[in-house]
């Protein structure tokens, strides 16, 4: 199975430092926060890996991992031109996945502590559709959150993203897995109230024909998009890379 990280985006949230250099790129301890994304795939087993990244920084990606071949991967780029939304990037993947190819997207400001292997494993034997990874969190209201139908607790019924009032207390985690179809649901969607192709959308498009199921993550998670989470994900990824 493929892999792509999502890691272009501006990082507004923590604006001055990523107008200096991509987020993506920001230090977790002795690495640059993408890295760790990296040995996820590699841990499972997914060495094909497509970065989609913006132009800003592009210079450093190919300094810092070159062909990839140190880390374990074989790294392919393309740059994202616009900061569209994570289904307008993940569209960029198309010609990198093989029309019938299941693949593993991770946004690569999400770090966690959980072996992919076993949620790769069962997506194998999915009969295609998508998985997504959750996690239960203290506040919902910053993420999609997932709606459950007790009468198909395998699957999940809807995700509504950023909810005022949150149905269930888990969040869904920037780790998808998508069948090849994912490219023609992108196409069916439209841009949000703030202008970008959403992920939600697309996973719902998933949800109603029945093919969301998911896995929850056992061990730590969190998205390092803001000053507090980039240090908390500071100390709990210490010693995950050599
Ligand atoms: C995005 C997704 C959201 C998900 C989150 C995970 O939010 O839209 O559903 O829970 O990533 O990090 P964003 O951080 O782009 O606002």
């Amino acid at each position: 199975m493929k892999g792509v990280i999502l890691a272009g985006g501006t990082g507004t949230r923590l604006y001055p430092l990523t107008r200096l250099v991509n987020k993506h790129l920001l230090p977790v301890g002795r690495y640059p926060m993408v890295c760790y994304g990296i040995e996820r795939l590699r841990q499972a087993g997914v060495t094909d890996i497509l970065m989609v990244i913006g132009k800003q920084s592009a210079g450093l990606y190919a300094d810092f991992f070159g062909s990839g071949e140190n880390y374990g991967v074989k790294l392919n780029f393309r740059i994202q031109e616009s900061a569209g939304g994570i289904a307008e990037a993940l569209e960029l993947a198309e010609g990198f996945i093989t029309p019938g190819e299941k693949f593993v997207v991770l946004l690569g400001d999400n770090l966690f502590l959980d072996d992919l292997t076993p949620y790769v494993e069962k997506f194998k034997q999915q009969q295609g559709g998508a998985r997504v990874l959750l996690k239960p969190v203290d506040d919902p209201r910053r993420y999609g959150v997932p709606v459950f139908d007790p009468k198909q607790p395998a699957l999940i019924s809807y995700i509504e993203e950023k909810p005022k009032h949150p149905k269930s207390r888990y969040s869904v985690t920037g780790i998808y897995m998508y069948d090849y179809t994912v490219f023609s649901l992108i196409q069916g969607i439209t841009r949000s109230a703030r202008g970008e192709l959403e992920i939600t959308d697309v996973n719902n498009r998933y949800a109603e024909q029945g093919k969301l199921e998911y896995d929850i993550l056992k061990l730590w998670w969190g998205d390092a998009g803001t000053p507090e989470s980039l240090r908390e994900a500071e100390i709990y990824m210490r010693g995950v890379l050599p």
